[in-house]
């Protein structure tokens, strides 16, 4: 048996990119016979960013009705919130006592963002010790994160190493970033790679107008309607095709190249795969959204799952250090 363990901030609704990049893909790897996962949502890692307590219960929400709605099988695996979990504080303060400094002020996610903020609190600093409580905490083997998450994980396993050589003792094990080099970097409506931070996002759960109009933002050259246009440096192609089958995705092309076929038209043929392709899901998550009780029950039994092996593993970690 695997042991997969992955975690998504909590700072707002997932988009499009989230979906195909991130969750998606930790959904199939669940599937697989014998893999066991456990997926979190880092609320506690938002409050780095996010100092809202509305916005977090709401960004809480809407993480764990996307999980849901894809069809994550709680009955196997485990979805819970990283702060319904105490043990792992406790950890990160144990695991902050054999982790160097220079190994934190020199990480790049630190140096990134501490440059380009204001004011620096330790949270961030610390931030990659509670990232490394978060997996070994629950004896994860593998990571699926993106690339900019891999330093992390490299982080976590010198600190799990530090600690077993301390005591003599396989008390961590060593966890494994799982880099899908694969997956696509889903372009936003601007052509940059989607994201929060750029807004340049779709949400694919919004209301049908509000998606169409967004939809409609997708930035594209000034072609007009009765020339044939490129596709492969189209974004409207580029996101249809990251959703359409085989067989779509020639039709389309064959638009593209014809002449005649406008982007107000690729637009609205995006738009309704969207609806077609997500149905089930959209429906779900609202469902969710409406129904935060039916919510919380989901997350109250991946959490009672999880808390029982963080408070046997911190069992362990209290004895080794003599607390
Ligand atoms: P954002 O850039 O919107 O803040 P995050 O950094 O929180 O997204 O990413 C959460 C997960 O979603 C990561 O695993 C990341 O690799 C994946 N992801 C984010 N944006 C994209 C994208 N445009 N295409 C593919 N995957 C993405
Ligand atoms: N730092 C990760 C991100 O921003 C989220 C995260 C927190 C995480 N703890 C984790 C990811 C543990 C994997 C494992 O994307």
């Amino acid at each position: 048996m695997s042991r997969i363990l992955t975690g998504i901030q909590s700072t707002n609704i997932p988009h499009l990119g989230n979906i195909l990049g991130a969750i998606l893909p930790a959904i199939e790897l669940s599937k697989q016979p014998g893999n066991n996962s456990l997926l979190f949502i880092a609320d506690l890692h938002s409050l780095t960013t996010q100092k809202d307590a509305a916005q977090r219960i709401n960004s809480v929400n809407s993480v764990a009705a996307t999980w849901l709605a894809f069809d994550f099988d709680t009955e196997k695996n485990m979805l819970y919130r990283q702060s319904r979990i105490p043990e792992v504080c406790e950890l990160t303060w144990y695991l902050s006592c054999f982790t160097p400094f220079p190994m934190l002020a020199n990480a790049h996610s630190f140096k990134d963002k501490s440059e380009r903020l204001s004011d620096v609190y330790t949270g961030l600093f610390t931030y990659p010790v509670l990232m490394a409580a978060d997996i070994i905490l629950y004896d994860a083997e593998f990571v699926p994160v993106g690339k900019d998450q891999v330093q992390h994980i490299e982080i976590t396993r010198d600190i799990a190493q530090k600690f077993n050589h301390q005591y003599n003792q396989e008390i961590f094990v060593l966890p494994q970033a799982k880099v899908d080099e694969s997956v696509m970097i889903v372009p936003g409506t601007d052509g940059q790679k989607m994201s929060k931070s750029y807004n340049n996002y779709i949400n694919i759960f919004l209301p049908e107008k509000e998606l169409l109009k967004v939809v409609k933002t997708i930035v594209t050259d000034a072609t007009p309607l009765e020339e044939p246009k490129n596709p492969d440096s189209c974004n409207v192609f580029k996101l249809y095709s990251l959703l359409a089958d085989a067989n779509q995705i020639t039709e389309m092309r064959a638009n593209y190249v014809k002449g005649g076929y406008g982007y107000g038209h690729a637009k609205t043929a995006l738009y309704e795969l969207i609806l077609a392709k997500f149905e089930k899901p959209r429906n779900r998550y609202n469902e969710l959204m409406s129904n935060t009780d039916l919510l919380e029950k989901e997350l109250q039994i991946g959490e009672a799952k999880a808390r029982k092996l963080a408070q046997e593993k911190l069992k362990l970690v209290r004895s080794v250090l003599g607390f």
